[in-house]
């Protein structure tokens, strides 16, 4: 990665990208992006600014390291670390934002009361999360006495409206715990999910913290759980870098005169985000079949399908370490699976779709292709590695570099060729297409 520049360089970054932006803004009419009360929950930068924003993240970045120097940022990071960490896991475990109405402004006493927690303690975590930039404060005029005061802004909104949101931090916190066990995993299974050795599932942090169990295992037994992670999971393709419409648009199954396959299954598809995504960019697609873990299928249809995808899309339980039943399917769909696993157990659930494929079927995987060192600037940088570590610990997995992808097809079966990897600009996950020629 290149050497730190100067703060001269670094500010007319700043100023540069951050004018390109705000141009565009302005020339579309768009609002400023604003966390302020009654303001939007999700920020949509117009076509075509990407690299303005991933510059002016990346500078910024780097002025926060540079200003502190190394003793400051290493302090500041980790009580950072632990605020976030406390926050996010105290915020969702008692709703506290969910207590809070739209227009309202509380007391710390009122939100107390209503979140059952001790007045000092609701104003500590408020205060804490007000240095986040979640909630707004609503201070007396100086002097004057009075009580302070709490009301939304957009991101305590965003907690207390989109539950999914609440959903993922609660699994950021199950991976925190695995986390935490990190070095006590690399000492027990030093081996790792890359070697023979190293296949089992139960080889991570989570199993640790949960009774020897690995992450699947376990929440096959907690169907609440298993529910918050499928919430969770969508969650994930919202944000932007991981929009399934972006993954959508990026398979091209339409490109250079290309056949649409008219059936298409989601392997783990869990809520069924990615299908539906595929369903809506590609109309001549007939049917998409949703594959999980029966809890995950029964949740799913239970909430039913959208009229829109009515008589197109349909849920079915599917453990993938069995034969994949959906026999002569046109391509089969794997979004943020095959990371959770070994390169064994990613490669038996590779050969037991192979009964089930006809020649010419695809594969379209859509997950990390680890980008090499200095390729990709730190914030880029910082989604696949965090991934990675986050599977190591959590379900002995790993995400993958393109020669990982290559080995651990050919390991699967050879008549799997990679014919191509796509990755838009804008997101995180890779493309890679994959072509059965048995
Ligand atoms: C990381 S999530 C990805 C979900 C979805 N593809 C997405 O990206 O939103 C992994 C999914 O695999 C499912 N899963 C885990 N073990 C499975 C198994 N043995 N058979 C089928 N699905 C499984 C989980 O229930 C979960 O929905």
């Amino acid at each position: 990665m290149a050497e730190s520049r100067s703060l001269d360089e670094l500010s007319s970054i700043v100023q540069r990208s951050l004018s390109t932006i705000n141009g565009a803004l302005k020339e579309k009419g768009l609002p400023q992006p604003s966390f302020a009360h009654g303001g939007p929950t999700t920020f949509t930068l117009p076509d075509g600014l990407d690299q303005a924003r991933t510059e002016a993240l990346e500078a910024i970045d780097e002025i926060q390291a540079l200003l502190r120097g190394p003793i400051d940022y290493l302090f500041y990071r980790g009580i950072l670390a632990a605020l976030e960490i406390g926050t996010w896991d105290l915020l969702t475990q008692f709703s506290v934002p969910q207590h809070l109405g739209a227009d309202e402004t509380l007391s710390y006493a009122e939100l107390a009361q209503r979140a059952g927690l001790p007045e000092d303690d609701t104003r500590r975590i408020v205060r804490g999360a007000l240095s986040l930039r979640v909630f707004e404060a609503v201070l007396p005029p100086s002097g004057d006495g009075g009580e302070e005061k709490v009301r939304h802004n957009a991101l305590s909104w965003t907690l207390a409206t989109v539950p999914e949101a609440a959903s993922f931090l609660r699994l950021v916190s199950h991976a925190t715990d695995a986390a935490r066990h990190a070095a006590e995993v690399l000492r027990k299974w030093p081996e790792g999910p890359t070697a023979p050795s190293g296949a089992d599932a139960s080889q991570c942090g989570f199993a640790l913290a949960h009774g020897g169990r690995g992450l699947f295992d376990w929440a096959r037994d907690h169907p609440d759980a298993e529910t918050d992670f499928k919430s969770a999971m969508t969650m994930q393709s919202l944000a932007p870098g991981f929009a399934v419409s972006v993954a959508a648009e990026a398979a091209a199954l339409d490109a250079d005169g290309k056949q649409v396959p008219e059936t298409i299954v989601d392997v783990g598809g869990s809520a069924g985000t990615l299908a539906k995504a595929f369903l809506r960019r590609y109309p001549g697609i007939r049917s998409a079949v949703v594959q999980d873990l029966p809890g995950v299928v029964a949740t799913s249809r239970q909430a039913g399908v959208e009229p829109e995808f009515a008589g197109r899309l349909r849920f079915a339980p599917y453990d993938f370490f069995q034969d994949q039943p959906v026999h002569g399917a046109d391509a089969y769909l794997f979004r943020t699976i095959l990371h959770d696993w070994s390169d064994v157990q990613a490669a038996e659930i590779l050969r037991r779709q192979v009964p089930a494929l006809k020649p010419g079927a695809r594969l379209l995987i859509n997950d990390f292709v680890v980008p090499s060192v200095g390729a990709h600037t730190h914030v880029r940088d910082q989604s696949p590695r965090a991934y990675d570590l986050l599977m190591r610990v959590v379900c002995n997995g790993k995400e993958r570099s393109l020669d990982d992808w290559k080995r651990l097809f050919a390991a699967a079966d050879p008549r799997y060729e990679i014919v191509g990897v796509r990755m838009p600009p804008q997101a995180k996950l890779s493309i890679i297409e994959v072509v059965w020629r048995g």
